[in-house]
């Protein structure tokens, strides 16, 4: 026999209701967000080829799905429209048009939902033809100024629409300011931001350009977005979106990021969230497919390591299964 020992970690580990006794950071629900795919038509509800288990919703679909999502508990939503390539052009002024597909499935949710949080995406890249977050020049570098411009005017509308949290999502300088001013002069006071704050120039949303037809993108995004190996500039892009206004932030891509969550939590008293996307999603799908893991364990094992870095919130394309694993036993 070995001679006693002080410490015995084990004992903590002994029976799963200790396990669960003594777990330190514990997903619900009501953390997750769901984001949805929304395209024109009635009773479309077509598997995203590159995303397994996540679908285009006509508006009626959507609503059924707003149905699902609450009876598991999900109150958030976030919207992003497929929009028609007929309907795309250089200056994305289709995301400018008041019936737009966005504007009448955000205020559909909310007539029938309205205790659902609507959150939307400002940014340009599901209707520009070119497939960049913004307006550009004849080198295709992407103006700032003139972007900001045109997303306080898309906030107000999306505002007007009945979006409960706007979130650009497109790295453009100082537009929280812009668009917290220009909502509060619409008198959308009670409208919200959540500033991607850190939002990298990554490989894992190849899925997501699939989904919403951006994948033709000219160019990259690196002028914007951020350089996958920096994260004091992540605290620069926090501290700034706060000065500016900012509600929440969020970091984006999720799993490869978890020292910026942690080091921007540390930094900021406001709720910090993180997107798992579509990249990291699919990789799940496809090594389960390969027989690699299973699917449940390794969503819930990502998301539970959010929130152990520090996430308030977390949006997943695995949301709802997510939730139903919860209902059935809390993670
Ligand atoms: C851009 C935007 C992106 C995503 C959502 N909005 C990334 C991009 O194309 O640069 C990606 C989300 C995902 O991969 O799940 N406004």
């Amino acid at each position: 026999m070995i001679s006693a020992l002080l410490k015995r970690p084990r004992r903590n580990r002994k029976s799963p209701a200790i396990r669960s006794l003594i777990q330190e950071s514990r997903l619900h629900p009501h953390d997750l967000v769901a984001p949805l795919f929304v395209v024109e038509g009635q009773k479309v509800h077509r598997e995203v080829k590159s995303l397994p288990d996540v679908f285009h919703l006509s508006l009626d679909q959507l609503l059924l799905e707003c149905h699902n999502l609450a009876e598991h508990d999900i109150q958030t939503v976030l919207l992003f429209p497929v929009i028609d390539p007929s309907l795309k052009d250089e200056k994305g002024s289709y995301a400018l048009q008041a019936d737009n597909l966005l504007h009448r499935a955000i205020s559909s949710i909310k007539s029938h939902f309205p205790k659902m949080t609507v959150m939307v995406d400002v940014a340009l890249d599901p209707y520009t033809s070119h497939g960049h977050d913004g307006l550009i020049n004849e080198e295709f570098e992407v103006l700032n100024d003139p972007t900001v411009e045109v997303l306080q005017e898309m906030a107000c509308l999306l505002a007007e629409a009945g979006a409960d949290v706007v979130a650009p999502s497109d790295m453009m300088d100082g537009r929280i300011k812009a668009i917290r001013a220009a909502l509060d002069e619409s008198n959308f006071i009670e409208v919200s931001t959540l500033s991607y704050a850190a939002k990298y120039a990554s490989a894992f949303y190849g899925p997501f350009r699939n989904a919403v037809g951006s994948s033709n993108l000219v160019g990259d995004k690196c002028g914007y977005q951020m350089n996958p190996a920096n994260v004091k500039e992540a605290l620069l892009e926090a501290k700034l979106d706060e000065e500016e206004g900012a509600d929440m932030l969020l970091i984006k891509p999720g799993l490869p990021y978890l020292d910026v969550l942690a080091k921007v939590k540390e930094q900021t008293n406001l709720p910090v969230g993180i997107y798992q996307v579509s990249g990291e999603y699919a990789q799940l799908h496809l090594a389960a497919k390969a027989n690699l893991m299973q699917f449940e364990k390794g969503l819930m094992e990502t998301l539970t390591a959010m929130k152990r870095a520090g996430a308030d919130f977390i949006i997943s394309y695995g949301s709802l299964q997510a939730a139903k694993l919860l209902n059935d036993t809390p993670f």
